[in-house]
C-alpha cells in the first residue's frame, strides 16, 4: 500500500470504493461494507438534497446504480420520488432492506434489486425494457469501475434504460497531483466521525497507493471504534480501490455514449465548476 493522500484527497478517495463484482450473486469487495457504512459516511450529507431535488424535478422514475445502504434512495423516496436502486453487493442491499422495513409503508416507493450496472437488464410485468427519466450515481459510485471498458459498458447499459432526453447525474473527486507526493505506508488520520444516529464515535486512519498508469487507487481504511471513555473497543481494517478520472476524459466518455453534457458544477449547492473545485458533479442528457 502507498501513502494516503492529503486532505483534500483524502476525503474524496473516503468513498468505501471497491473493485467491481462481475456476479450480483458472488461476493462482492463491498459487503465487508455494508455494516459499518452508515456510521462511517455519516458525514456525508451536502449531496443528499441535490439529489433528491433532481430526482423530483424529473417527469418519471428514477433508477440509482450503486444504491448501497440506500442512504441517497431512501430520502429520495420518503419525498416522494418513484426510485428503483440496483447494486452488486447482497450485503449492502440487505443494509438498505433493514432500513426501509423499520420506516415502513410511509417511505414511498423504492425497489431494489441486485445487478450489476456494467450490464443490467430491468423489465417490468410484460417483459417491456423499463425506462426512467433520471439515472443516478451518487458518492463516486462509477469509480468503482475499474476500467474504461466498463465504463463504457455502464454507460450504454444507463443510456438503453432512459426515456428520450432522460437525464444522467452523478459525482467523482477531481484529481490533484499531489497525489503523486503522497504516497505512504504509514497510516495517516483522516478524521473523527460520531454517527448522529447511533452516537458511535470512530478515528478513521487510511493508507494508500496509486497506481498512476492505470488510474487506480488502492486505500487501507484503519477504523478504530470508541467506546464511551474513548478508549478503543474495536479495530477494523476495510479495503477499496477506485479508479480516478479527469475532468476531459469523463466529458469524451460521456459524448462517446451517446450523452450531451448539460451541466458541470464544482459543488452540491451547484456553483460552477472552476480551477478551485475539488469535486465534479455531471449532469448529462440522453441524445
Ligand atoms: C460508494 S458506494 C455508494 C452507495 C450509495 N449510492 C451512497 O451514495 O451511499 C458504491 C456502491 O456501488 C456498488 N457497486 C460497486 N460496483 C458495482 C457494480 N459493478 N454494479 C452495481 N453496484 C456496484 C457498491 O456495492 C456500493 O454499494
Amino acid at each position: 500500500m502507498g501513502r494516503a493522500p492529503h486532505d483534500r484527497h483524502a476525503q474524496s478517495v473516503s468513498a468505501g470504493l471497491a473493485p467491481a463484482s462481475a456476479d450480483p450473486e458472488s461476493e462482492s469487495a463491498y459487503d465487508s461494507w455494508a455494516d459499518i457504512y452508515d456510521s462511517i459516511y455519516s458525514y456525508v450529507r451536502a449531496d443528499i438534497p441535490f439529489y433528491v431535488g433532481e430526482a423530483l424535478d424529473s417527469a418519471g422514475p428514477t433508477l440509482e446504480l450503486g444504491v448501497g445502504t440506500g442512504r441517497v434512495a431512501i430520502p429520495t423516496a420518503a419525498r416522494g420520488g418513484d426510485v428503483v436502486g440496483i447494486d452488486s453487493s447482497a450485503a449492502m442491499l440487505s443494509a438498505a432492506r433493514r432500513k426501509i422495513e423499520a420506516l415502513g409503508p410511509s417511505l414511498g416507493t423504492l425497489e431494489l434489486v441486485a445487478a450489476d450496472m456494467r450490464d443490467f437488464d430491468l423489465r417490468d410485468s410484460r417483459g417491456a425494457e423499463r425506462k426512467f427519466a433520471l439515472a443516478t450515481i451518487p458518492f463516486r459510485g462509477i469509480l468503482a469501475l475499474m476500467t474504461v471498458q466498463d465504463q463504457v459498458r455502464a454507460l450504454r447499459s444507463v443510456h438503453r434504460h432512459l426515456q428520450p432526453r432522460g437525464r444522467l447525474a452523478f459525482d467523482v473527486f477531481v484529481p490533484d497531483p499531489y497525489m503523486a507526493l503522497e504516497q505512504s505506508d504509514v497510516p495517516r488520520h483522516l478524521r473523527d466521525v460520531t454517527d448522529p444516529e447511533t452516537g458511535d464515535s470512530y478515528v478513521l486512519y487510511q493508507q494508500t497507493g496509486y497506481d498512476f498508469y492505470n488510474q487506480i487507487v488502492s486505500v487501507r481504511m484503519l477504523i478504530e471504534e470508541l467506546d464511551g471513555s474513548g478508549a478503543v473497543c474495536r479495530k477494523m481494517y476495510r479495503d477499496y480501490q477506485l479508479r480516478y478520472c479527469h475532468r476531459w476524459e469523463i466529458h469524451h466518455l460521456l459524448r462517446c455514449c451517446g450523452f450531451e453534457i448539460e451541466a458541470l458544477y464544482g459543488d452540491f449547492d451547484r456553483s460552477e465548476f472552476d480551477e478551485t473545485s475539488t469535486q465534479m458533479i455531471w449532469v448529462a442528457r440522453k441524445v
